[in-house]
């Protein structure tokens, strides 16, 4: 069977590439023309995961790089080109994505919508009718806060906390379409919001908490504020949210492995789709508590984004995109997948120490803080 991915080298196709390695002998990694080695990206991976000697050694025979760019017609490649790669395919993964929440409409809709576009011409066109297994998100669910959110939901009536969400909602759209005018079969696979308590290393992607506590260090250094302030003089930092609010937070190899599970599974014939969540929520508190432990602050949640904020506070909400789910109070209802795979938790609990370990730089042994992440230094 002939399997293709693209956005292999990013925080989730990583670990769908190592699931899917454990499944079949050869992958397709249709990889980002113009970006980084990609076999050299994934084989680093590899080796900061303690994955076996054996399975790095053997990517170069097991991983064919073809470059795309989900952003050009036809992915960038030529007409024959193209052509040939879809008559080869029986499996392709649609993870690449722009995640970036607050980006442009034009740029998330370039990447999300017309790049899942081009993924679907690329399945219309093969001769083996290759099955998609499309990466959506739970935030499809949009700006609705309250409530039971279930996976055959789509629909834009609550509206969007950003760019990001309504670009991947368009995305679906497309897909759901897709699937009634071809006849055809697809997967949609939604994560919620994914994180590891692997530490940041600058050569890997980084997951939203790891932008956000980045983010935070750096302002913080700007604002010429410092670690070893003592706790009774740590400005307040006053943050639009609910005093109840929870969000999901899916560890990612878990959900790489219950994603490679679900596509193992025959599809129904039409649009198969599945919430990708943790079996357990995490309070807002423990991601504010979480900033108090990456900076010298203390963190209020307070009812609505203050009028006249304080120049830290305008730092802290140097991610926008963000901060409205420190007011979500909805959960995820993934009765699909635990009816197909049973009960599959991960026996992970995603708490306070397990976010500080994921956002935190290990410095090395030699204390040479070469693994300070990107952007930081
Ligand atoms: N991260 C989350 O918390 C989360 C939660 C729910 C759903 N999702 C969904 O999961 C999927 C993967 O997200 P992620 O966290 O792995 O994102 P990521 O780390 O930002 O990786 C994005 C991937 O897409 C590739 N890519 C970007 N632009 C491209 C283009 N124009 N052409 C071809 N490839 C391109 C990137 O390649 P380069 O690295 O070479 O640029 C990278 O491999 C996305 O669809 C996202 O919407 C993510």
């Amino acid at each position: 069977m002939r399997v293709a991915l693209t956005g292999a080298t990013g925080f989730l196709g990583l670990r769908l590439v190592r699931e899917l390695l454990e499944r079949h002998d050869s992958l397709t990694v249709l990889a980002h023309a113009g970006s980084a080695c990609a076999l050299g990206r994934i084989a680093r991976f590899l080796e900061l995961t303690d994955a076996p000697g054996a399975l790095i050694a053997d990517l170069p025979r097991r991983l064919r790089v073809v470059e795309v760019d989900l952003g050009r017609p036809g992915l960038g490649l030529t007409d024959e080109a193209f052509q040939r790669l879809a008559d080869e395919l029986d499996v392709i993964w649609h993870s690449a994505g722009n995640i970036n929440l607050d980006d442009d409409i034009g740029n998330l809709r370039r990447v999300n919508v017309e790049g899942t576009r081009r993924v679907l011409e690329l399945a219309a066109a093969g001769s083996r009718k290759p099955l998609l297994h499309h990466v959506g998100t739970a935030f499809v669910g949009g700006a609705r806060r309250e409530g039971v959110v279930y996976e055959d939901e789509l629909d834009s009536r609550h509206g969007f906390e950003n760019n990001y969400e309504r670009s991947k909602y368009e995305a679906e759209v497309l897909v759901h379409d897709w699937a009634r005018a071809q006849g055809r079969p697809v997967v949609v696979m939604r994560p919620s919001i994914l994180v590891t308590d692997l530490p940041p290393y600058p050569e890997l992607p980084q997951h939203p908490l790891q932008f956000l506590s980045r983010i935070v260090r750096a302002s913080l250094r700007s604002d010429g504020s410092g670690p070893g302030v003592p706790e009774d003089r740590r400005p307040v930092v006053r943050l639009a949210g609910h005093p109840e609010g929870h969000l999901n937070l899916m560890p990612v190899e878990h959900a790489a492995a219950v994603m490679v599970r679900l596509a193992s599974r025959p599809p129904s014939g039409r649009a198969d789709v599945y919430h990708v969540v943790h079996d357990h929520d995490v309070a807002a508190t423990v991601l504010t508590a979480l900033m108090e432990r990456i900076a010298p602050v203390k963190v209020r949640l307070v009812e609505k984004r203050p009028d006249d904020p304080e120049p830290l506070e305008a730092a802290a909400d140097l991610f926008p995109g963000f901060t409205p789910y420190l007011s979500h109070r909805r959960r995820f209802d993934d009765t699909r997948v635990r009816a197909l795979l049973g009960p599959c938790s991960s026996g992970i609990r995603v708490d306070l120490d397990y976010l500080t370990t994921g956002t935190t730089p290990t410095p090395p042994p030699d204390g040479n803080p070469t693994l300070v992440p990107a952007g930081t230094s």
